[in-house]
């Protein structure tokens, strides 16, 4: 096992009827915004009950917050927190409301002769510190109600980059699987899909001989396994929705990922795809990740076949047939949840290829993967192979 640190300092209040608990959250003289995204939370009343449980608070708000949060949209929130002097952030939707509001939190107070892009250009190293924020999810997906991340789209240019600081670790997130009952199905299968491919990410590496993140890894995989498909014929089974929600914080709040390789390849390559040609994260990772464990299978072969067998009870065969099966299984997964693992299905014949990897050479991302094996040259066939 590496070294490590971790620091995980969200007070989660998971379950039904959290959101009553918001209040002693947040400081009574706050002046807090709270921010939200294209309207779902009007819809299914979320707003309307976090507005009675603050009632009496110093309330702001800030909708429209895009999926694929838009710097554009972003700085008119940073021109509403700085005008109003807002102290406190509370963000309330999917992973896009939460990154989005990470950048209002930390692009606030940031130095005013600098661009807040510069924020994301550096990754984030220069943030010195932020508005407070506390989380209300409504799509369990991404991790970000407990992690230090938040990733950015800036339309103008075509890029889409992520930024990590301590300062923007949400204070707190409710988690209350009944919000996520209203979620469209697409959504849902997103959600299953991108926490699926974060434990990826971190677990089919190379063995450090960490058996608690393993296993933990490998119970965080089998349980979306088991309930990602429940939840599309059951969206009300209180249940099965508490789980994949728990499964999807617990795969990106840095506790499996603690003292062991990290990839992230199939992540950036997928970023550049939804910069492109705008498809969802998770549609862009169902897409990339087949093919990517395939190009890595020599690097990754000892993670590839626990994989096979641990998870998909692969336990026969030659090794190359039993990873064979554990990525077939992995594609078949996906295909399952609803989320095509093809280019074409997507209606993309022509990916742009060479606007892609420009902007990875541009990055600086020409070794990426936990080997660093994943150049350029394994980039282009990596999108050509997903056609
Ligand atoms: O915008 P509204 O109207 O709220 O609708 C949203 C949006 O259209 C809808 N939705 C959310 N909760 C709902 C709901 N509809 C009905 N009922 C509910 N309860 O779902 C749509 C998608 O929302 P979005 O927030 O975009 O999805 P997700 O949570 O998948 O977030 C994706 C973003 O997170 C980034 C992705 O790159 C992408 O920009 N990621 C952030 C990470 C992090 N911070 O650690 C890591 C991830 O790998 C990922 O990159
Ligand atoms: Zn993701």
């Amino acid at each position: 096992m590496n070294n490590f640190m971790l620091h995980t300092p969200t007070k989660v209040l998971f379950g039904e009827g959290q959101i009553a608990a918001l209040r002693d959250q947040i400081p009574s003289d706050a002046r807090v915004l709270i921010t939200y995204g294209g309207g779902s939370v009007l819809r299914t009343g979320v707003l309307t009950r976090i507005r009675e449980a603050l009632s009496g608070m110093t309330l702001f708000e800030f909708g429209g917050i895009e999926p694929n949060p838009s710097y554009e949209t972003l700085m008119g929130a940073v021109a509403l927190a700085r005008a109003e002097r807002i102290d406190f952030l509370l963000a309330v939707g999917g992973g896009s409301v939460l990154d989005g509001t990470k950048f209002i939190a930390a692009a606030a107070p940031y130095a005013a002769d600098k661009d807040s892009w510069h924020i994301l250009e550096t990754v984030g190293g220069e943030v010195q510190g932020a508005i407070p924020l506390g989380a209300v999810l409504t799509l369990p997906a991404t991790g970000s109600e407990m992690n230090m991340g938040a990733v950015i789209t800036r339309k103008s240019t075509g890029d889409k980059q992520h930024f990590f600081s301590p300062f923007v670790i949400p204070r707190f997130a409710v988690l209350d699987p009944v919000l996520t009952y209203t979620l469209p199905a697409r959504q849902v299968a997103n959600g299953v899909v991108d926490a699926f491919v974060h434990v990826i990410e971190q677990y089919i590496t190379y063995p450090v001989d960490a058996k608690v993140q393993d296993r933990f890894a490998e119970g965080l995989l089998l349980t979306l396994l088991e309930e990602g498909p429940k939840a599309l014929v059951e969206p009300d089974n209180y249940a099965v929705r508490a789980n994949i929600m728990w499964s999807a914080t617990l795969a990106l709040n840095g506790l499996i990922g603690a003292g062991v390789p990290h990839d992230w390849s199939t992540h950036m390559l997928g970023h550049e795809l939804t910069a492109r040609h705008g498809l969802d994260h998770a549609q862009t990772l169902a897409v990339v990740l087949p093919v990517m464990l395939d190009a890595q299978r020599d690097s990754k072969r000892a993670k590839l076949l626990q994989y096979a067998e641990r998870v998909w009870d692969l336990r026969d065969g030659s090794e190359a047939e039993r990873i064979d099966g554990a990525i077939a299984a992995t594609r078949a997964f996906f295909e399952r949840m609803g989320v095509p693992t093809r280019l074409r299905d997507y209606g993309i014949e022509q990916p742009d290829i060479e606007t892609m990897l420009a902007k990875l050479e541009a990055r600086g991302y020409t070794a990426l993967g936990e080997q660093g094996k994943v150049t350029l040259a394994l980039s282009r066939h990596i999108y050509e192979a997903a056609r």
